[in-house]
């Protein structure tokens, strides 16, 4: 049974065999004419439409040549692709040979898209030359030798040839290394597939890499996504390497288009193993699972295929910091960072960092200026905070230098003096930026501080102490309290007294420097210890507590220096061991006349009780008679009450308050504040003598003080009568008085029409300004037996708070 089909389907083929021989050139079976052996000159020939064709091989010699070809198929023009004027064109048999595929085609077998090989050989890479491929494209009714309308079918029966009758001449083609030479004049196809194609033109990869005889996979640009910096660094010189393996990653190395089956498996020049195949009869050319968006472009020794992605996931080249450096052209900054061992910092893309630029580099001074040019955050620069730079010396301050980004809008300084010139430049987790200026490292202290910050006064405390000579404590760092001018001034006698004692000043400036560092974003509470061995206790409650005082820190004032940083503050931080008192501030002042009152009458004892008292100054006692000697008792006495302010009352004093209590149950004092913040001091409800006060001191603990004014308060002001202004007289005598009053006045207006030259009265002796001298000099008292206290000389002035405006009264006599 098995026999039996086996003999029928041999016989069926034995059939057809014969059947074939009898008839050899079936295609052309309708002219029975034809003869059974002939050559390709003879199918021209036979066929009139080919006598332009024949005729120019004939006047350019080529008859003999084309007539010696075997194997082949020729492409031949019909007279319908000649210039109808045209009887021939001379053609050398160089260009002759693109028109011969280098086998037979039977067009009816062309399925879809099918890349065949020219005799034509493209010798411009390889000397021996690379046959030209020629796609033949018999997908849809058309049937297409590259651009040409394939029209006629001959076949050459005694040669094996065909002779394929074409509607038009063939364009020619490039080469790839010209194609991407002129890529930018390219076909519009490639206008987004830009990037890479300038690549292979530049470097001379093409001639290193022979590129011929060879298939481009061309990603687009935007699927590439190089920006210009990372381009910038592939056509460097130190980029040659990188740009080469991702050149060679989208290059296979043979001609591979049109309809691929089976699929071809190669290698890419990256030595990658790739799988190409086909789809749509070969319009498509898949990359490992990768559709193309245009493929099968022919160039005279290669293909070239468009990609919407890139196909392979290692193309890309790693980026490093470094890699970024050298596309903008910093090559001296790596060179820099080479030479300083730190290379590390810019090889690994992986690092959260950010390196500052200067876009001219000269060389750092040191391996610690260029470490603090790099910060170890990934910075967007979008607020102001304080940043660890690298530069971590284990010296003194075994911490990490910081950095100060202050923005201001879109304005960004770094240290107050550097301005960031561009925008971020992301490259891995690393962040740069230009900037104007070198970062110099943070200065010593006295340097750091600048004058704007107004803390001379600290500054100087600390230089006297020799508190600025940081010494290593275990790489802690230092942080320092810096009360500014303000500070200092609102003190007033106390710093008086702590001049005066410095002792105790040096308590307090001691303990204003901490061990440990301290920033402005500090949080929480913490304990520290000051460099004299005293504890400090500080927290974050909005502002900063330190143990209780309250202060306010910031990131715009606080100063970066080598060993620590400080911050100008606006009081004085006083340590629990310094108590200055009402007793210690007396001191300050010239008391001892009004302490000698005082005592006499048995109130010195509330020196320690928390009353506050207002001093006058000895010369005014003398002046006013309430000297011990001089005045009585009782006078002495009204006269001290209304010198001492009980408990409460220094506050309303400070404040300048309407009514501030007196011991003298019978007088409130009331105080006014004159435009030039000077106060003035004068009795509620008595006649209108003021004093003026001159200095002020609060024990640290605020609940007592003294006020040093100009004069004494004479107890006998009480009496509004005796005053130069108010007149409390009886309505009666008030109105007789209007009545003279009016009877005097016009006297007076008589006169003056009778005389009509007026003279200028001078100015009345009690409108008195802010201006004229409250106390007289007095002839009488010219004794110099009592010189105040600690004073060099006698004159106000040096009693004058240094914040005082107003011009100091001259006390002493005119001489
Ligand atoms: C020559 O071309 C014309 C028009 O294309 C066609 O009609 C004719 O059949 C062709 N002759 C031969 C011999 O093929
Ligand atoms: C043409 O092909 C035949 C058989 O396929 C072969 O014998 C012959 O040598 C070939 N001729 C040339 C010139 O290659
Ligand atoms: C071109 O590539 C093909 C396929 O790899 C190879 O067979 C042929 O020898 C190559 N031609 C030249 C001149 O190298
Ligand atoms: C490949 O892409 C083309 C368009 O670019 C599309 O027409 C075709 O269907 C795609 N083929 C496959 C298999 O995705
Ligand atoms: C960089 O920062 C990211 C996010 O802050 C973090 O997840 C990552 O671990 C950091 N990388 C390194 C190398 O520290
Ligand atoms: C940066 O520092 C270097 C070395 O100290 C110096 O030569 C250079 O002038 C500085 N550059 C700028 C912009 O200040
Ligand atoms: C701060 O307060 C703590 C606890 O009240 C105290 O022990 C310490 O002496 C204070 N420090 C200074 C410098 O006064
Ligand atoms: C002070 O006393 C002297 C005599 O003791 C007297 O002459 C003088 O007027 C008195 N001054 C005042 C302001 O009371
Ligand atoms: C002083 O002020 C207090 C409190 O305001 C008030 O009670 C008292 O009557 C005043 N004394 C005089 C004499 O005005």
């Amino acid at each position: 049974m098995l026999i039996c089909l086996w003999q029928a389907v041999f016989g069926l083929f034995y059939v057809a065999v014969w059947a074939s021989a009898l008839a050899p050139d079936l295609p052309n079976n309708g002219d029975d004419d034809t003869p059974p052996t002939t050559r390709i000159i003879d199918v021209l020939s036979d066929n009139a439409n080919f006598s332009k064709l024949l005729l120019s091989l004939q006047r350019s010699d080529l008859v003999d040549y084309v007539n010696g070809l075997e194997n082949i198929t020729f492409l031949a023009p019909l007279n319908s692709a000649f210039d109808p004027d045209q009887l021939y064109v001379r053609l050398d048999q160089e260009s002759v040979l693109r028109y011969f595929i280098d086998k037979p085609v039977d067009s009816a077998l062309v399925r879809g898209l099918e890349l065949y090989y020219t005799l034509f050989l493209e010798d411009s890479v390889l000397k021996d030359g690379v046959q030209s491929p020629i796609l033949l494209d018999n997908r849809d009714d058309l049937f297409l030798a590259d651009n040409s309308i394939v029209v006629s079918e001959d076949h050459a029966g005694s040669v094996n040839s065909v002779v394929l009758g074409i509607s038009s001449f063939l364009e020619p083609h490039v080469s790839l290394c010209e194609f991407f030479q002129s890529v930018e004049e390219a076909d519009p196809v490639f206008e987004e597939y830009q990037t890479l194609a300038t690549l292979f033109a530049s470097n001379d990869f093409c001639s290193s890499h022979k590129l011929t005889n060879m298939t481009v996979l061309l990603p687009s640009d935007e699927a590439l996504n190089l920006n210009e910096i990372e381009l910038a660094y592939l056509n460097t010189e130190f980029g040659l390497q990188d740009k080469n393996a991702l050149l060679s990653s989208f290059v296979l190395p043979q001609i591979i288009g049109g309809r691929l089956s089976p699929p071809v498996k190669t290698r890419n020049l990256h030595k990658r193993k790739v799988q190409v195949s086909s789809n749509g009869e070969g319009s498509y050319i898949v990359v490992d699972g990768t559709n193309s968006s245009f493929s099968n472009y022919l160039l005279s020794d290669g293909i070239v295929h468009l990609y919407d992605s890139v196909i392979f996931d290692d193309a890309r080249p790693v980026f490093t910091p470094r890699k970024y450096l050298l596309g903008l052209n910093l090559e001296s900054s790596v060179n820099e960072v080479d030479f300083r061992k730190l290379s590390d910092l810019i090889d690994d893309p992986e690092l959260n960092q950010t390196i500052f630029v200067l876009p001219t580099t000269e060389l750092a001074e040191s391996k610690n200026t260029l470490l603090y040019h790099f910060s170890s955050e990934k910075l967007d620069l979008k607020e102001s905070k304080l940043v660890d730079s690298k530069y971590c010396s284990n010296s003194v301050l075994g911490h990490c230098q910081k950095l100060k980004i202050i923005t201001h809008g879109d304005q960004v300084l770094i240290n107050h003096n550097v301005l960031v010139t561009s925008q971020k430049i992301e490259v891995g987790n690393t962040n740069i930026y230009f900037i104007d200026d070198n970062l110099s490292l943070p200065l010593p202290f006295e340097t750091a501080v600048s004058p704007f910050l107004r803390c001379a006064k600290s500054l100087q405390f600390l230089k006297d102490f020799d508190f600025l000579h940081f010494k290593s404590n275990d790489g802690l760092g230092y942080t320092i309290f810096l009360p500014n001018a303000d500070a200092w001034d609102t003190l007033d006698l106390v710093l008086d007294y702590l001049s005066e004692n410095p002792e105790t000043l040096r308590e307090v400036i001691g303990n204003m420097i901490v061990n440990g560092l301290i920033y402005d974003d500090f949080e929480g509470q913490k304990t520290v210890t000051t460099i004299l061995g005293e504890e400090l206790i500080l927290r974050r409650d909005g502002d900063i507590f330190i143990n209780d005082t309250q202060a306010e820190i910031s990131l715009e004032l606080e100063v970066l220096f080598d060993k620590g940083v400080g911050h100008p503050i606006k009081t004085v931080v006083f340590p629990s061991s310094v108590q200055i008192g009402v007793q210690e501030l007396l001191t300050t002042v010239d008391s001892e006349e009004f302490l000698k009152v005082l005592s006499l009458i048995g109130l010195d004892k509330l020196v320690n009780q928390g009353y506050s008292f207002i001093i006058p100054t000895s010369k005014s006692l003398q002046l006013g008679n309430f000297t011990v000697d001089r005045g009585s008792v009782q006078k002495l006495a009204d006269f001290a009450k209304l010198h001492v302010l009980p408990p409460g009352s220094i506050q309303k004093m400070i404040d300048c308050e309407d009514t501030i209590p007196t011991m003298l149950d019978s007088a409130n004092l009331t105080c006014r504040e004159l435009t030039s913040g000077v106060s003035m001091l004068s009795i509620q409800g008595g006649n209108d003598h003021e004093v003026r006060l001159l200095r002020k001191g609060l024990s640290i603990d605020g609940s007592a003080g003294i006020v040093f004014v100009d004069r004494a308060i004479d107890p006998s002001w009480l009496d509004s009568s005796n005053g130069p202004i108010h007149l409390h007289l009886p309505f009666v005598a008030g109105l007789v008085g209007v009545i003279i009053g009016m009877f005097v006045l016009a006297a007076i207006t008589s006169c003056c029409l009778v005389f009509s030259v007026g003279k200028q009265s001078s100015s009345s002796p009690t409108a008195r300004s802010e201006t004229t001298p409250l106390l007289q000099p007095h002839a009488s008292l010219e004794s110099h037996s009592q010189q105040p206290k600690s004073q060099s000389n006698d004159q106000f002035a040096t009693y004058y708070s240094t914040h005082s405006s107003s011009q100091p009264i001259n006390v002493e006599p005119s001489s």
